[in-house]
């Protein structure tokens, strides 16, 4: 019998996920399941998304706890790692996917939309990084932190600079926990990806105007799929990414290399 050794690198470790009920988060949880991972699935929604892909995991082999939370409010955070603590044994790999964007142009940007966008794509990633590594660290056998950053954080994009903030200040909040986390062998990196197909994106995209236009700032000539993205954390995951921690890793078809290029 041949024995996929990719497969085996991460098996029966545990992962929390947030905004795993949908786009990048639901691709990462796939292919964690794929590589027998064992999956707590975090988010906000309270529709069907997050037990069809809890479902999913099932179905490869893998244990799945679904677990209802809002990133931006700390006491929940808090009682989403106990409670995954209590039923998962453990959590080894944190990916926070949770993520909103509001497009508003900069002098119309409404105080509920900031507020909204820096508590769940910043003091969100904040809380629930601190309550994981908090677990980890006191555990005392490492883990690994990916953050889902966006292209966003290095660049201007019109009529999401309250987004754009978000995504630098966590990206800058990577490095403080590759810094400080090293100590107790957890690694922290972030992901950076450019256009990628997912209901976050489907409205603009939707127009194949604007979709034609986004696809000729992309010299890789597509949209991410969600598995693109997936297939990165993965790697960031896993024991072949061990010396890797502090890093920006962005996944962009080169979008932001060829920005403003001719
Ligand atoms: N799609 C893109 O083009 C793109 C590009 C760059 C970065 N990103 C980032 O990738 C991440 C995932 O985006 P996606 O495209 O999969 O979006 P998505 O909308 O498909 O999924 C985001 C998920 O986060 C959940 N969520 C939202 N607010 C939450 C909260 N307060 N608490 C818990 N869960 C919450 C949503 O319910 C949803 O299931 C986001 O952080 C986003 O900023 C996406």
């Amino acid at each position: 019998m041949q024995v996929d050794l990719a497969s085996q690198k991460l098996r029966d470790q545990v992962a929390l996920i947030t905004g795993a009920g949908s786009g990048i988060g639901r691709a990462v949880a796939l292919a964690f399941a794929a590589h027998g991972v064992d999956t707590i699935i975090a988010d906000v929604r309270r529709d069907e998304g997050p037990e069809q892909v809890a479902e999913l995991v099932r179905r490869r082999g893998r244990r799945a706890l679904v677990v209802q939370v809002d990133v931006a409010d700390r006491a929940a955070v808090d009682a989403m790692v106990r409670e995954a603590v209590a039923k998962m044994g453990r959590i080894d790999i944190l990916v926070t996917c949770a993520g909103v964007n509001v497009y508003q142009p900069f002098l119309e940007i409404e105080q509920r939309v900031w507020d909204l966008t820096i508590g769940v794509d910043q003091t969100g990633v904040f809380n629930c990084c601190q309550e994981v590594a908090r677990h980890m660290a006191a555990r005392g056998s490492g883990g690994k932190i990916i953050v889902l950053a966006s292209v966003s954080a290095e660049d201007a994009f019109r009529n999401q600079s309250h987004y754009c903030a978000a995504k630098a200040a966590v990206i800058k909040l990577v490095e403080g926990m590759a810094y400080e986390l090293g100590a107790y062998g957890i690694t922290a990196n972030a992901i950076s990806p450019g256009w990628v197909e997912t209901p976050f994106t489907a409205d603009y995209l939707a127009d194949p105007d604007l979709r034609r236009q986004v696809e000729a700032t992309i010299p890789l000539g597509r949209v991410a799929t969600p598995a693109d993205i997936a297939r990165v954390a993965v790697f960031l995951a896993s024991p072949e990414a061990a010396y890797v921690s502090g890093a920006h890793l962005r996944v962009d078809g080169a979008l932001i290399a060829g920005r403003g290029k001719t």
